[in-house]
């Protein structure tokens, strides 16, 4: 018989998960083509989905930020997480931050300083551990529901990522010279996730946590927007999520782009 203790199915990761419903209903699968795609499914045909997780072993076509493919080997946490809140879309991006709180915090346990970096990605050393993709849907104003894609590399073989790829990426198991359980891994992350959520749901400013993990704030950055290139040093964030970049010219709100810091861009161009 197959050995599945450290597999992600709906039994592991229900045995002792603390939350209240963030992960109370888990749909398991070995090989999906994104875990976001079947979690926009499921929003969109059951509405008793509310915190459910879609959780894969690994994704044939995992989706990253700008439709850029995110691999998704065996040995990561690859899941995402469905929500029905009553919030204004143009609050959603909270519900980013929320992870990235939750997973930040969680990785910091296993004693690793990992830090967020603006708007989604959560670095150990400088390299990404972690990707963050919220997907939402709206009805006239209000959302109908989101989906946050969470993305870890956990037990990864960085020496299986391609070379531009490993220059910038990591992996926890590699970071701290062992493999880390994901079943317990997931039910932390979930635990902290519902935390977070909840605090968002009563009103809190959850900004604050997310600065404090910030690994963007006080370094100068290149932020590339549809629009237009903004340098300048990252200041802070805003009420809605927004980088605040002091530039040459003055303050500049970003609230969608790609952030570099500074010293990676002079290397990268
Ligand atoms: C990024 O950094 O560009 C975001 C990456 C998000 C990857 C996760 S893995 C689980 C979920 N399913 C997907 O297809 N994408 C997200």
């Amino acid at each position: 018989m197959k050995d599945h203790s450290n597999i992600l199915t709906k039994k592991n990761v229900l045995k002792g998960l603390s939350t209240t419903f963030i992960g109370k209903k888990v749909f398991h699968f070995f090989d999906v083509t994104s875990t976001n795609w079947i979690a926009k499914q499921l929003a969109s045909q059951f509405r008793d989905v509310h915190g459910a997780i879609v959780v894969s072993e690994t994704q044939s076509g995992g989706k990253g930020r700008y439709n850029r493919p995110w691999m998704s080997f065996m040995g990561g946490l690859w899941f995402s997480i469905i929500l029905r809140p009553s919030m204004s879309p143009s609050d959603s991006p909270h519900l980013t931050h929320a992870a990235g709180i939750a997973v930040t915090k969680c990785i910091r346990t296993y004693g690793l300083d990992a830090r967020i970096k603006w708007p989604n990605d959560v670095l150990i050393h400088g390299k990404k551990v972690c990707g963050i993709l919220t997907e939402i849907s709206t009805t006239l104003d209000m959302l109908d529901y989101a989906v946050v894609g969470i993305g870890v590399n956990v037990n990864i073989d960085t020496s299986s990522f391609p070379e531009d790829i490993r220059e910038n990426a990591t992996a926890m198991r590699h970071e701290l010279g062992k493999p880390i359980d994901r079943v317990k891994l997931l039910q932390e992350i979930l635990v902290e996730f519902e935390e977070t959520y909840k605090k968002l749901e009563k009103g809190y400013n959850i900004l604050d946590e997310w600065k404090s993990l910030s690994d963007t704030i006080g370094r100068e950055v290149v932020v590339k927007t549809v629009h237009k290139t903004i340098e300048g040093v990252a200041t802070g964030i805003d009420s809605k999520g927004a980088l605040v970049v002091k530039t040459d010219k003055g303050m500049e709100r970003i609230l969608s782009g790609e952030c570099i810091y500074a010293r990676h861009y002079a290397r990268r161009s």
